[in-house]
This record gives C-alpha cells, sequence and structure tokens, in this order.
C-alpha cells in the first residue's frame, strides 16, 4: 500500500510543540519564576489533574488551577485559555480531559472534553461549545461524576470507539456510538490520577510516575511505573544527554530513507533518527532507530515497504522486518544486495508503488527495476534519471517524490521521473514534509 493521501501530510503543518519529550539541549525555561503566584515546577514532580491532547497534538498538563502546553515551558494560568473551568469562588481545576475521537462526528471529533465534578465542558480551537457545560449523565450515562481520569480509545485500538474512564480503582469502557458501559477492575494497575494516549500507547498518570497499559486488557508489560519527568518533559536533572531532535527534525540535512509502510505508518530515516510523518495529530517527534529496528540503528541507504514486510539496505546488506505492532526481522537476514536482489550497492533510494510488485532501485543515475516475484531476481528495465543523486524516494497514490538534499521533486509516476525532460519545481521538504517553519 502507498501512501494514501500524501498532500495531508502537508496541510497539518506548523504545528510543532517546542521539543519533543526525553531530549534536547537543557534550557532555561524550567527556572522557577518567584513572581507568579501558585507557580509550580513540574521538574519538581507533580501529581497531575489531568492529561490531554488539543485538536493540533499539542499536549495539556493540568494541575489545579495551572496549565502547561506542550513538553516543556513554564505553566499559565489555566484561565487564560479555558476561563469558563474557573469560576469565582473556587480557583479552577480539572478532574479529567480527553481528546474525543469520532470520525462519523466533525461535530465532536477532536474536541477537547473536560469534566470537573459532575459537569463535562466541550471546547474546540479554545472555545467551549454552545450548550456546555452538561451534566456527565446526559452525555455519558452511568460514568461516575467526580472522575479521576479519561482518555480516547480509538476503534482499532479498542473494539469500537470508545473512551476510558477512571475512578479510584474502577475503569469505566464507554462505546460512543452505543453508550454502551463496561466496568472493569484492574487491580494491578495503579488509581490513575491522568490518562494520556500518545502515539497509539497509553499511559496511566500517577504521583509523579506513569504505567503504560493495555487500553483492552489492562495488562502492564515492562518495568513500570517509570518517572514522568525523564519521558514527557524536558528537565534538567532528568535528561538523557541526548541529542535535540527537534534540531534534528528541521535541519535541512538530506534525508537517508522515507517509506510508507502497510499500516499507513510514515517514516522518515536520518542520521540515527527517525520521525514519524503521519502523527501531527500528537506533534511532531524523532526517535532513536534503534527502538524500533535495533539491528541498523543509523546510516541507512534506502528503506522501502512491499507485502506486509520492510526491506531497509544498509551498505551491501538487505535486512527485512514483518510490519506489525512492532517490526521483527525475519530468519535468515540481513542477506546481502547481491542475494536478495541480484545487483551490487551501494544503493541511493528504492521504492515500490501500491500494490506493483516492481522495485525501482536508485544507484547515481541510475534506475533500476527488479520484479520482486521473478526469481532470480534480475534487472528488467534500466533507466537514467536527470539527477547525479538522489537521496531517498518514496511513492504514493499521488506520483513519486525524489528528496535531493533539503529539498523534494513530485512526478506522476516512476516514468515521469525516468523520461520527463522538465525538472518540476522544487519543495522544501523540511517545511512540506517534516512540520517545520522554515
Ligand atoms: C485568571 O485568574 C486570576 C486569578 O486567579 C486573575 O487575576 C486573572 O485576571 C484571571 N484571568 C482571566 C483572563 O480571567
Ligand atoms: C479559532 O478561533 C479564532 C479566534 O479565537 C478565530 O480567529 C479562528 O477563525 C478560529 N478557527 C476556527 C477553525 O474556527
Ligand atoms: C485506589 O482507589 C480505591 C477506591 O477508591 C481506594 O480504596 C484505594 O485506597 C486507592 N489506592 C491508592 C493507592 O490510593
Ligand atoms: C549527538 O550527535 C552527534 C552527531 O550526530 C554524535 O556524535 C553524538 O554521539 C550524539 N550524542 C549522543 C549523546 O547521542
Amino acid at each position: 500500500m502507498g501512501l494514501r493521501s500524501l498532500s495531508c501530510l502537508c496541510l497539518a503543518l506548523a504545528l510543532s510543540q517546542g521539543a519533543p519529550p526525553h531530549n534536547g539541549p537543557m534550557e532555561d525555561d524550567h527556572t522557577p519564576s518567584p513572581h507568579h503566584e501558585g507557580f509550580q515546577d513540574r521538574c519538581e514532580g507533580i501529581e497531575f489533574d489531568a492529561i490531554t491532547p488539543d485538536e493540533k497534538g499539542i499536549t495539556f498538563f493540568f494541575k489545579g488551577d495551572r496549565l502547561w502546553k506542550g513538553f516543556h515551558g513554564l505553566s499559565e494560568p489555566l484561565n487564560s485559555s479555558f476561563h469558563e473551568m474557573v469560576d469565582h469562588h473556587h480557583p479552577g481545576h480539572v478532574d479529567a480531559a480527553f481528546r474525543m475521537h469520532h470520525e462519523g462526528r466533525p461535530e465532536e471529533h477532536d474536541h477537547i472534553f473536560f469534566f470537573k465534578d459532575d459537569k463535562v465542558f466541550s471546547y474546540y480551537n479554545y472555545t467551549l461549545e454552545e450548550g456546555f457545560p452538561k451534566d456527565i449523565q446526559e452525555l455519558f450515562p452511568g460514568v461516575p461524576t467526580y472522575l479521576d481520569a479519561a482518555v480516547e480509545c480509538p476503534k482499532g485500538e479498542c473494539v469500537t470507539d470508545s473512551v476510558l474512564f477512571f475512578k479510584g480503582d474502577e475503569i469505566y469502557h464507554f462505546d460512543i456510538k452505543t453508550k454502551a458501559l463496561k466496568r472493569k477492575h484492574w487491580a494491578h494497575l495503579p488509581n490513575c490520577t491522568a490518562a494520556y494516549r500518545w502515539l497509539e500507547r497509553y499511559y496511566c498518570f500517577h504521583e509523579h510516575q506513569f504505567t503504560k497499559f493495555h487500553p483492552v486488557t489492562g495488562s502492564v508489560v515492562g518495568t513500570y511505573p517509570k518517572d514522568a519527568r525523564k519521558y514527557f518533559m524536558k528537565c534538567p536533572k532528568f535528561d538523557h544527554g541526548s541529542n535535540d531532535t527537534e534540531r534534528e527534525r528541521c535541519s535541512h540535512a538530506h534525508l537517508d530513507a522515507i517509506t510508507v509502510d502497510d499500516l499507513g505508518k510514515a517514516y522518515a530515516f536520518r542520521g540515527r533518527f527517525y520521525m514519524r510523518l503521519d502523527t501531527q495529530r500528537d506533534g511532531w517527534h524523532a526517535f532513536p532507530i534503534a527502538t524500533l529496528w535495533k539491528e541498523v540503528t543509523s546510516g541507512l541507504d534506502s528503506v522501502f515497504s512491499y507485502e506486509g514486510k520492510l526491506y531497509i539496505i544498509k551498505g551491501d546488506q538487505v535486512y527485512i522486518y514483518k510490519t506489525g505492532a512492532t517490526y521483527t526481522l525475519i530468519e535468515g537476514y540481513p542477506k546481502t544486495l547481491k542475494e536478495e536482489l541480484g545487483i551490487d550497492g551501494p544503493v541511493d533510494a528504492a521504492f515500490v508503488c501500491g500494490a506493483d510488485s516492481t522495485v525501482h532501485v536508485i544507484q547515481g543515475r541510475n534506475m533500476r527495476d527488479i520484479d520482486l516475484l521473478a526469481t532470480p531476481r534480475t534487472v528488467v528495465k534500466e533507466s537514467r534519471l536527470p539527477f547525479p543523486k538522489i537521496d531517498s524516494a518514496l511513492c504514493g497514490s499521488d506520483g513519486v517524490r525524489v528528496f535531493v538534499g533539503s529539498e523534494y521533486f513530485h512526478y506522476e509516476t516512476p516514468m515521469l521521473l525516468a523520461y520527463s525532460r522538465i525538472r518540476p519545481e522544487p519543495h522544501k521538504t523540511s517545511l512540506d514534509m517534516l512540520g517545520c517553519d522554515h
């Protein structure tokens, strides 16, 4: 499968929420400001009331009448963004919050729902929707008042589009369409004061820690709890000492490789980092390649996807991974390029278009087409490209993009790439593909 609509990647841009978690050079923006009453430094270790992303993928952290936007930076008063949550007699607070995932109802999809006592508030674009607040019972019958936490759970991750509500040690699965409510008791999970879905993963926050859990079974795999300051905010004493991936993402250096896997996950690779291109709803982030593909770690030459598999080419080796929730190296790999594709390295770029079985391999000025169904593999066609060196290439439903330095060029088909005399106008990769503002 190709990239369904690459153009949608290019829309939701300029949404950068500052640095991604667990990396980056230390900045002074955590320094407590002594003039602020009610100031709280989240690097001291805070038990949050609620955590939710907004419709642009910026994560909000709530505590009392303070609000943090994004993974770094100072807090601001809750009432400067959501003044209806604060009344004249009480300092504001939020019991729970989540962002609605409901594709079938655009009037609710991507709205942020806040819960306070027995009321629910729906915001979009920082504006309280008409008719709100409402009683929780009216919208979410059976869900208790004075909640502790809430989190969206879209179909595919839960059985149906759902919301998980938390109160004490009880969890309520609420089906958005049928309004069916199921109560669960996950004794091993700590009582969550905030719950958060990020990049398809689910986190229960308690004290200044968090525990990752499965949204259907509640199972916890791995060593938890972990300290939230190490992963979800930039705190000097908890810095991993890694590089600034934000700077990494927006640098104008060339991309080593770019692909969309058969589940629709889009990746760009540079140095030892990968960037997801299809998750701008959760913000833009770069991660070490080794976290998903530990056998390769850095300096990839090209990556392409075919028939549920991800092919990574590095030097004269080909690594083939089975695509799934995680990537599993197929037994017997890596193999040499000669063995797998019948060619010698190095390879600059490689791509497959849709369900076609042809992999187009770019080496210098040459594009070599190899049929992945034929054995032994042989070059069935060779063409001369109008570029001396291409860094990476991607084929989607709307054509081929070839990446050269900090720019890319768009062709409607691989044929046109091979034979067109006119070079299309260049696009800036950082601006149009990676969500940067320059
Ligand atoms: C927010 O609340 C503070 C005090 O709690 C008040 O001084 C300030 O004027 C309020 N701001 C808005 C925009 O309502
Ligand atoms: C969001 O609100 C601002 C003002 O608060 C307004 O200018 C803008 O048009 C709104 N955007 C949408 C998409 O409704
Ligand atoms: C969790 O919630 C239950 C029910 O409200 C309560 O009895 C229990 O003490 C809580 N556990 C902790 C560790 O707070
Ligand atoms: C940061 O990046 C540089 C250059 O890419 C690399 O040499 C260095 O080892 C990296 N540092 C860490 C802590 O990963």
